[in-house]
């Protein structure tokens, strides 16, 4: 089974557009709108500079996308699901075992419109949080990275919006008008979830929120591949496809500080390299602290009625459902999951059916620790003590069994007046965010680097470092 790309359409795309009028003329109806969104809260600055962008063009295995410099509003943003698998199977749930849906069962519909709107939402929001950071990007092969990830953001948008247009009817079209009318940070039309109401200041901000943020969008899209709505799974399969980048962008931006950091530590033999440019490995760790913790928030609650019915469904399995040896059901298995109480932090046993956002959240975890190994291996062969680590899963938790406690990263639990004696220690101060946006100014001359970054070990798609990433 194959299926053909059109990629001289006005909406590139493998979804056969042209064989269904209406809904291309929808598209293309919608399509302005999502221009000028980009116009007015896509990146504030450069924003018609030639960028040196990866576009998707193909989902096979000869390659998928090509690289070429193109100003981001001519960006071709398009719609593309992974290629169909033959005689899919539903792995989960009540229906397991039946043919995957290529539409929308009457009964889920309403949930299924839910899932892809809270996930369609996010997309948007990081562009407009991220939208003044090319101001004071650390180097062009930064500020390239950047516009890649935001024009990647943009896309998956596109790619929510195609499923809502082409499976939900009315509805479906006043939700995808509805993300372009709900802003980052809008007090009275807000983005749906938390975390991404938050401007990111900085570029130390943009990389952990690379790394820890879009690493739960890795997550939330590894858990909808696995849905019985096909349609929905392809779209993520080939999302995750992109989201690999971003994570990339985290991973090696923080390398990059930390390489640079344990760099000023050596030539001033000093751990205090703030009156360098540089950015104390303490103050990393907070950031890091911060950046987890919010991101665990968006795996909800430990346990979740909402989520055992959309396993049970099929429309949300769990990371790599199909690789687990279990009866894939889940009713009659049981785990732990942490529970605070006055009394201490200890825990409840539950259905593995009721506490899939807690299992979803370990594996974040596992996945979350592997980069701070790999920092922490740069600290070691450095020769320096310090080591990065992830915070106790219960310091500062906005959402779930943890909210109104105060945990310490060390898993201990504190009084309000022990919290607040130590806080300074473990979240960043406005000294130490005032230090960070001090660093903060553009550089642009190809191959240079902003004092506080050393440069990446290579550049993008064989490129040099030094390669002119954006046409000024
Ligand atoms: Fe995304
Ligand atoms: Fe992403």
């Amino acid at each position: 089974m194959s299926i053909t790309v059109d990629i001289d359409a006005k909406i590139p795309n493998n979804v056969d557009l042209k064989g269904d009028r209406r809904l291309q003329r929808a598209l293309e109806s919608w399509q302005p709108k999502f221009i000028r969104w980009w116009e007015e809260l896509g990146p504030a600055a450069f924003k018609d500079n030639p960028v040196f962008l990866r576009t998707a063009i193909d989902v096979g295995q000869k390659g998928w996308a090509n690289f070429g410099h193109v100003s981001m509003p001519d960006y071709r943003w398009g719609v593309f699901l992974a290629e169909p698998e033959k005689d899919r199977k539903i792995a989960f749930g009540e229906h397991k075992g039946q043919d995957v849906w290529q539409d929308v069962p009457g009964e889920y519909r309403s949930a299924l419109r839910r899932l892809i709107v809270v996930q369609g939402d996010t997309e948007p929001a990081s562009v407009e949080q991220q939208r003044q950071l090319s101001l004071t990007a650390p180097s062009l092969y930064d500020m390239r990275n950047l516009f890649q990830v935001n024009v990647e953001e943009g896309r998956h948008l596109w790619a929510m919006v195609y499923l809502l247009h082409r499976y939900f009817g009315k509805d479906g079209r006043g939700e995808a008008d509805a993300m372009l009318e709900r802003h980052s940070g809008d007090s009275d039309n807000p983005r749906i979830l938390g975390a991404f109401n938050e401007e990111t200041p900085d570029w130390l901000s943009f990389f952990f929120f690379t790394y820890f943020t879009d690493r739960d969008g890795k997550f939330q899209l590894a858990s909808m591949r696995e849905s019985a709505f096909d349609p929905l799974s392809r779209t993520c399969d080939f999302m995750l496809k992109e989201e690999a980048h971003h994570m990339f962008v985290g991973a090696t931006g923080i390398g990059r500080v930390v390489a640079r950091t344990l760099e000023l530590m050596r030539e001033h033999n000093t751990s205090d390299v703030h009156p360098f440019g540089g950015i104390n490995l303490e103050v990393l760790q907070k950031y890091l602290n911060f950046h987890y913790s919010v991101s665990l928030d968006l795996f909800g609650a430990e346990t979740s009625t909402n989520a055992a019915n959309y396993y049970s469904g099929g429309l949300k399995g769990r990371f790599h459902e199909e690789r687990r040896t279990d009866d894939h059901v889940l009713t009659t298995l049981y785990r732990y999951v942490p529970e605070a109480t006055d009394a201490g932090i200890g825990q409840r046993e539950v259905t593995q059916l009721a506490s899939l956002n807690e299992t979803l959240r370990e594996d974040y975890t596992v996945d979350c620790q592997k980069g701070i190994d790999r920092w922490n291996r740069s600290l070691t062969e450095a020769g320096s003590d310090f080591q990065l680590r992830l915070p106790h899963i219960g310091f500062h938790r906005q959402v779930g069994t943890f909210t109104g406690y105060n945990v310490s990263p060390e898993g201990q639990m504190l009084s309000t007046d022990e919290w607040a004696a130590q806080v300074d220690n473990w979240l960043p101060t406005d000294a130490d965010k005032a230090h960070i946006k001090s660093l903060m100014v553009g550089v642009t001359e190809p191959g240079k680097m902003a004092g506080w970054i050393a440069p990446p070990t290579s550049g993008i798609n064989q490129k040099p470092v030094d390669y002119n990433y954006i046409k000024l």
